[in-house]
């Protein structure tokens, strides 16, 4: 039983394999939070909650209950009458009073996982998963809030999310409706979250937790560049294998918040849920508002341990795409070859050289539509420029196929250029402030998804494409944040629902995308990776990782994703060099590598590639067939960081069965008079043979025993020059 309801103590332990998340109805009114961390049994839940402390709890407390209020651990804290750590919730009535008691009422438990209408989130059938519903409602108001809690046993996750209904006679505004909310003990925590910028996404960052509040948090309207909706509480020993992680992942691509507060009695709130900025949310009498889902993983061996939780959940139940195991075509993606100078014929070129190659799908990117030449106009305008594009999309499309190839398109759906026939037609189309200029971001204006009217019209003219022309994969683009936020379809009230709005018309339209197109491979981006996150792995087996594609600057940012998605999200590419943003020269050989830790293409002219490059081109397709599987539905483990080393970098994935594994090692920068570098494997077998081969074939292959490969470690020689790389193919021996 992985819910276990304890009448006598009126507790909930939600059981994974390993944890338990118990829950505790205190007075039978509160809903407080007991524990979560290893197993324990659910009988000693009830007596975690520390009720013969003082402030005591109200029921044994005749003079007051803000001490109570202000200490006990919570699960869905309120605003307002006298918890003054975070709140979860806040509500505030049409007389403009700001406060609620959501009293507890009842319990559901139920097998598998109610869908959140509208939203992306995890999934999983009777036999995955369980969930238990506590309903609590506010007397004064007739608000009512369902909390729900999926524990998917075998994974060792928990979700939450929440759903508000108004059983009241008068209408409500839900001014902060957070999704989890999770009350501890300090641990001498550190706080770890994903920070960075266009071009540096995802560092990982790790600091103290002091007093008062630390977050991570957007209201940018996408989960961005800058801030990631990922945050983990971790005992200051944790490596990648040792020590305490608590984990919050939001399963949501707009504004967030992930916050941590240590309070004046050492206990830590650690929060995430929709960003309270640009929210507010009227609740008329019967409706009803679904908060998206927050995940939260436990994990009692490092980082390491939670990073393969998250993979094997988002690998199992959350990415519905029918490509998600399949081997992903490899493909040439012509941006950073031509940017938007190009028509039919160099596009034909590319396809044409890279199917010399094995190259499997030429993805045509930005400036094959309307008049764009630049990026002064034409989104909106998602009809081919035959200017540049002789015979049209169909044309080009076949051409493509004949030579054995599939065909790709890149559209910026929620974007439209003030030049552009869209916007004269429908300037109100736009998210605007009426009087005020509208900020433009790359001379673009957002769409006002949160008009049903805007969602199908643009859904129609990229469906239309997408119905007229054998096209096998989009690359949905996305370029600016939200910001000088109005919509001429809300009323004044409701103006604060336009962030979430949009985002609810993002996620109708790739859910009727991928309905309508079950078979197109979507890959999400946004200016690279600014919308990398667990709602758009929802609808999309891939998301362009970021636009820097230099193979050492990758190694941060993808050792940072790859600490909570699974590498075959992961969009990487082999480009040329002198790298386009950085200047810097790799080989290729490393890029090749590198991109190969995701899914693998290449972003180049490859017509201009020297005859030594394309057959490094045609070693790397091999490398891709030949290693795809392991390296994207194997454990991946970390081994060392050239984030934290300044060194070298490596990093391995190994099969499920354990009788395969393939590790990477990139010497970032040489050092002088050093010997070999001794690196300890991981994820083996110690009591198998191994034998471990450089892919290339240049180095003598070794045998060697699991054990001594983990324990001893793989000792790699310096090699002269910096960038320099190898990968080892490493197989387990049959007697
Ligand atoms: C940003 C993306 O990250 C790039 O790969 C490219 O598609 C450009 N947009 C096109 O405008």
């Amino acid at each position: 039983m992985s819910i276990i309801y304890d009448k006598i103590g009126n507790t909930f332990a939600l059981n994974t394999c390993e944890t338990t998340y118990g829950v505790a109805i205190v007075d039978n009114r509160y809903v407080a939070h007991g524990y979560y961390g290893k197993r324990i049994p659910a009988e000693d839940i009830r007596c975690l909650l520390r009720e013969e402390e003082a402030p005591f709890t109200p029921g044994k407390n005749k003079r007051e209950t803000g001490g109570f209020l202000d200490s006990m651990w919570m699960e869905f804290p309120e605003s307002g009458m006298g918890d003054f750590r975070e709140s979860a919730f806040c509500l505030r009535t049409e007389s403009g009073y700001r406060a609620s008691e959501l009293e507890y009422d009842r319990f559901e438990i139920v097998q598998g996982k109610p869908r959140l209408l509208g939203l992306p989130a995890t999934w999983g059938n009777e036999e995955d998963c369980t969930t238990l519903k506590l309903y609590c409602q506010d007397r004064l108001t007739g608000v009512r809030v369902c909390l729900l809690y999926t524990v998917f046993e075998d994974v060792d996750a928990i979700t939450r999310s929440v759903i508000v209904e108004n059983h009241g006679k008068e209408g409500v505004y839900l001014e902060k409706a957070y999704s989890g909310c999770l009350d501890m003990e300090d641990r001498n925590f550190q706080v770890v979250s994903l920070m960075g910028a266009w071009a540096r996404e995802r560092y990982i960052q790790r600091l103290p937790l002091g007093y008062g509040r630390q977050r991570a948090a957007s209201f940018r309207g996408e989960s961005s560049h800058q801030e990631h909706p990922f945050m983990a509480l971790v005992t200051p020993e944790t490596t990648e294998d040792t020590g305490e992680v608590y984990a919050m992942n939001f399963v949501y691509s707009g504004n967030f918040i992930a916050q941590a507060e240590k309070d004046q009695f050492d206990s830590v709130r650690m929060v995430m849920g929709l960003h309270p900025d640009e929210f507010c949310w009227k609740l008329e009498p019967g409706d009803t508002f679904t908060a998206p889902e927050v995940v939260m993983v436990y994990s009692d061996q490092g980082f390491g341990k939670m990073t393969r939780l998250f993979h094997r959940l988002y690998r199992n139940h959350l990415i519905r795409s029918p490509y998600l195991h399949k081997e992903r075509p490899i493909l040439i993606n012509n941006w950073e070859a031509t940017y938007f100078q190009f028509d039919e014929k160099k596009l034909l070129d590319i396809a044409r050289e890279s199917r010399k190659l094995g190259i499997e799908m030429m993805v045509m990117d930005d400036g094959w539509f309307g008049k764009r030449d630049t990026d002064e106009s034409s989104l909106g305008d998602w009809q081919v420029n035959e200017g540049k594009l002789k015979g049209g999309l169909k044309k080009l499309a076949e051409q493509v196929n004949d030579m054995g190839m599939k065909f790709g398109i890149w559209f910026e759906p929620e974007m439209v250029s003030p030049d552009s026939d869209l916007y004269r037609a429908h300037p109100d189309w736009a998210i605007q402030i009426p009087g005020r200029d509208i900020t433009q971001v790359r001379q673009q204006y957002v769409l006002d998804l949160s008009r049903q009217e805007v969602v199908d019209g643009v859904y129609e003219m990229v469906a239309e494409i997408l119905r007229n022309a054998p096209i096998a994969y989009v690359k949905w683009d996305m370029n600016r944040p939200l910001c000088t936020l109005g919509s001429l379809g809300l009323p004044p009230e409701r103006m604060g629902e336009l962030s979430h709005r949009y985002m609810l018309g993002v996620y109708q339209m790739q859910e009727r995308l991928t309905e309508e197109f079950p078979d197109l491979l979507l890959e999400n981006c946004s200016s690279g990776g600014g919308r990398f996150d667990p709602g758009m792995l929802y609808y999309s087996p891939q998301i362009w990782c970021s636009d820097d594609t230099d193979a050492v600057e990758r190694l941060a940012i993808q050792e940072g994703t790859a600490m909570v998605y699974p590498l075959s999200t992961m969009g990487a590419h082999v480009s040329a060099c002198p790298n386009h943003i950085l200047g810097r020269v790799t080989p290729f050989e490393t890029r090749g590598y590198v991109a190969l830790a995701g899914t693998f293409g290449y972003e180049l002219d490859i017509t201009k590639l020297s005859e030594e490059e394309k057959e490094m081109v045609k070693e790397q397709v091999r490398l891709y067939h030949r290693y795809h599987k392991v390296i994207a539905d194997g454990e991946y483990y970390r081994l060392d960081s050239y984030r934290e080393n300044e060194r070298y970098d490596s990093w391995m994935t190994v099969s499920q069965d354990r009788k395969e594994a393939v590790l990477v090692y990139v010497q970032v920068l040489a050092e002088a008079n050093k010997k070999s570098r001794c690196i300890r494997l991981k994820g083996l077998d110690e009591k198998a043979m191994y034998e471990v081969k450089d892919v290339t074939g240049r180095e003598k292959a070794v045998c060697r025993s699991g054990a001594a490969l983990m324990n001893a470690g793989f000792r790699i020689l310096p090699e002269a020059g910096d960038f320099r790389s190898i990968m080892y193919e490493i197989r387990m021996k049959t007697v």
